[in-house]
C-alpha cells in the first residue's frame, strides 16, 4: 500500500495560500460580466386608438421617436385610453441634443399631461401655458432647463411631487416656491444654490418628503417646521443653517431620515429627539452642536445610521458594543472632548476619539484619523485605571507580516521538500 500524498499536498496548497494572501498585494481577479440575454420585445396588440394628433406632432418637435406607436412603445410616455384619440399623461424627456427646444404650441397641445420630466436636458424654459401648469401633479427637473426662477416655478400649484436639483433656481428663498402649492407630498430642491431662509408657513400638511439639500439656507429652522406631522424625510444638510435645533423636532414622530449634517447649527441635542421612535437615519454631523450626547439614542430601536462626527460634544459616550454593531454606520469621530469608557467599549472598535481617565475626561489626543488597513498598533490605554478587560482582545500586533511570509515562504519549501521525497519514495 503507497502512503497517500493528498493531505500534505492539501497543506502545501493551504500554505502557499497564505503566503500569497500575506506578501502579494496582487489584485483579487473579477469575474468578467456576464452579457445578460436581452429580454424579447413584447408584441403588444393593436391599440384600440391611436394618440391624438396634435399630441404626436409636439412629440416629434421634441425629437422624440413616433414611428411607432408612442403610448404603447415609449418608456417615457404614458397616456390614458380615451376615444377616438388617446391623451399623454406622462412624458420624460432625457438626455436632450442641442437642437431640442421647447415651444409654446408643443405645450399647449400637451396640456394633458400630469406628469413632466425632464432628465440631463439642458433646453431653456419657457412660460409653462396655464393649462399645463394647473394639470402636473408631478414635476422633475434633473440637470436640466438650464435656470430656473422661484416665479417659474410657483406657478405649478397642483403638483403633489416638485423634483429639482442640479439645476440653479434664483429665487429671494423656498417661500416664493411652496406657498401656492398645497397638496405637496414630496419635494426635493437639492443643489439648486437657493438663499433665503425656510418658510415660517408651511402650507401642505400631507408632506411626506423634504430635501433641501445642498443650496445656500440660512438663519434659524423654525418651529413650524415641527408641525408636518406626516414627514417621514427631513433632509437639510449642506447649508447655512444657525441656531439651535428646534426643542420641539421631537413632534416629528413619524420621521424616519432626519439630516441637518454640514450647516452651523449650536447648541444640544434637544431631548424632544427622545419621542422619534421610527428614526433609521440620523445624521448631525459638521456642526457646531454641544452638550453631552443623550443616553436616549440608545434605546432607538430602529436606528441604523447614526452620524454624530464633527461637533463639540462632550463627555462619556453612552453606547455599549451590542448597540454600536447593530448599526450600519457609526460616527462619533472629530469631537475632541468626547471619549468612550474602555470598560465598556474595550478596544476592538475604531471610533475616531479617545478613551476616557476616571473623570469621564479623554485620555489622549484621538488617533489619527488615516487609520491604515489594519495597524493595531495603537490604542495607547496607559493610565487607564480599570482593570484589563477579560475579552479576547485581537492580539495580531506580534510578528511583523514580512517576518510572517519569510517564515511561511521557508516551511512551504521545506514541505516541498519532504512531499517531493515521499513522492520519489513511493513511486519508486
Ligand atoms: C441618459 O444617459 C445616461 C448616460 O449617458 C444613461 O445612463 C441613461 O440611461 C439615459 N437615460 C435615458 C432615459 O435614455
Ligand atoms: C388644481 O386642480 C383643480 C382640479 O383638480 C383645478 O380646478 C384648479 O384650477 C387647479 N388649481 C390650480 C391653481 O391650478
Ligand atoms: C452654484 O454656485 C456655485 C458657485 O457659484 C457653482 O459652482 C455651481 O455650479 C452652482 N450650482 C448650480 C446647480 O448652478
Ligand atoms: C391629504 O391627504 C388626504 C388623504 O390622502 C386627502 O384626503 C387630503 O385632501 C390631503 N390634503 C391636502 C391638503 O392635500
Ligand atoms: C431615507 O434615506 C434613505 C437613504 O437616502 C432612502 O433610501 C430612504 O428611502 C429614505 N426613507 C424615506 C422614508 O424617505
Ligand atoms: C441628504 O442629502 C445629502 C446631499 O444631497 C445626501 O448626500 C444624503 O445622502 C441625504 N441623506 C439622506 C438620509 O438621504
Ligand atoms: C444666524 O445667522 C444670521 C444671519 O444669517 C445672523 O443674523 C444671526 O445672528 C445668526 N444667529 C446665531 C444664533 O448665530
Ligand atoms: C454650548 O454652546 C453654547 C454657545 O453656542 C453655550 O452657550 C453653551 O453654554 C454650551 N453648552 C455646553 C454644555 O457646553
Ligand atoms: C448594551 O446596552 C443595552 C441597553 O442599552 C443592553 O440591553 C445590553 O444588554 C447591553 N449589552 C451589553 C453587552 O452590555
Ligand atoms: C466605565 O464603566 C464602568 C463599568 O460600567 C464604570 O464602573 C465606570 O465608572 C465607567 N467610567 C467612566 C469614566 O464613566
Amino acid at each position: 500500500m503507497s502512503p497517500d500524498p493528498s493531505p500534505l499536498l492539501l497543506l502545501l496548497l493551504h500554505l502557499s495560500l497564505l503566503l500569497h494572501h500575506t506578501t502579494a498585494a496582487a489584485a483579487t481577479p473579477t469575474s468578467s460580466p456576464t452579457p445578460s440575454p436581452k429580454p424579447p420585445s413584447r408584441s403588444s396588440p393593436i391599440s384600440p386608438s391611436t394618440l391624438d394628433p396634435k399630441q404626436l406632432l409636439a412629440l416629434q418637435s421634441l425629437n422624440i421617436p413616433t414611428s411607432k406607436d408612442p403610448c404603447s412603445h415609449s418608456p417615457s410616455i404614458s397616456c390614458d385610453s380615451s376615444s377616438p384619440f388617446r391623451h399623454l399623461l406622462s412624458l420624460t424627456l432625457a438626455n436632450c441634443s442641442d437642437d431640442v427646444a421647447l415651444s409654446l404650441t408643443a405645450l399647449k397641445s400637451l396640456s394633458t399631461l400630469t406628469s413632466l420630466s425632464f432628465l440631463n436636458c439642458p433646453v431653456s424654459p419657457i412660460k409653462l401655458p396655464s393649462d399645463l401648469a394647473s394639470n402636473l401633479r408631478s414635476f422633475t427637473a434633473v440637470a436640466s432647463l438650464n435656470k430656473l426662477t422661484g416665479v417659474w416655478l410657483s406657478r405649478l400649484q397642483n403638483l403633489t411631487s416638485l423634483t429639482v436639483s442640479h439645476v440653479a433656481v434664483s429665487a429671494s428663498g423656498p417661500t416664493i416656491i411652496l406657498s401656492g402649492m398645497k397638496s405637496l407630498h414630496s419635494v426635493t430642491l437639492s443643489n439648486t444654490n437657493l438663499t433665503g431662509n425656510l418658510p415660517k408657513h408651511w402650507h401642505s400638511s400631507n408632506l411626506t418628503f423634504l430635501d433641501l439639500s445642498v443650496n445656500q439656507l440660512k438663519g434659524k429652522i423654525p418651529n413650524s417646521l415641527t408641525q408636518l406631522e406626516n414627514l417621514l424625510h427631513l433632509n437639510l444638510s449642506s447649508n447655512s443653517l444657525n441656531d439651535t435645533i428646534p426643542s420641539t423636532i421631537g413632534d416629528l414622530t413619524s420621521l424616519q431620515n432626519l439630516s441637518l449634517s454640514s450647516n452651523s447649527l449650536s447648541g444640544p441635542i434637544p431631548e424632544s429627539l427622545a419621542a422619534m421612535a421610527a428614526l433609521t437615519h440620523l445624521d448631525l454631523s459638521s456642526n457646531q452642536l454641544n452638550g453631552t450626547i443623550p443616553n436616549f439614542i440608545r434605546d432607538m430601536k430602529k436606528l441604523k445610521h447614526l452620524n454624530l462626527a464633527s461637533n463639540s460634544f462632550h463627555g462619556v459616550l453612552p453606547f455599549n458594543s451590542t448597540f454600536i454593531e447593530r448599526l450600519d454606520v457609526f460616527k462619533v469621530g472629530e469631537n475632541s472632548n468626547l471619549c468612550y469608557n474602555h470598560t465598556v467599549l474595550g478596544s476592538k472598535l475604531k471610533l475616531g476619539i479617545a478613551a476616557c481617565d476616571k473623570h469621564g475626561l479623554p485620555l489622549s489626543p484621538p488617533p489619527a484619523k488615516d487609520s491604515s488597513a489594519d495597524d493595531s498598533s495603537d490604542g495607547d490605554y496607559d493610565g487607564d485605571e480599570d482593570e484589563n478587560v477579560g475579552e479576547k482582545k485581537k492580539r495580531s500586533s506580534g510578528p511583523s507580516k514580512v517576518v510572517l511570509g519569510f517564515a511561511i515562504g521557508i516551511s512551504s519549501i521545506v514541505f516541498l521538500i519532504v512531499f517531493l521525497v515521499l513522492l520519489a519514495k513511493c513511486c519508486k
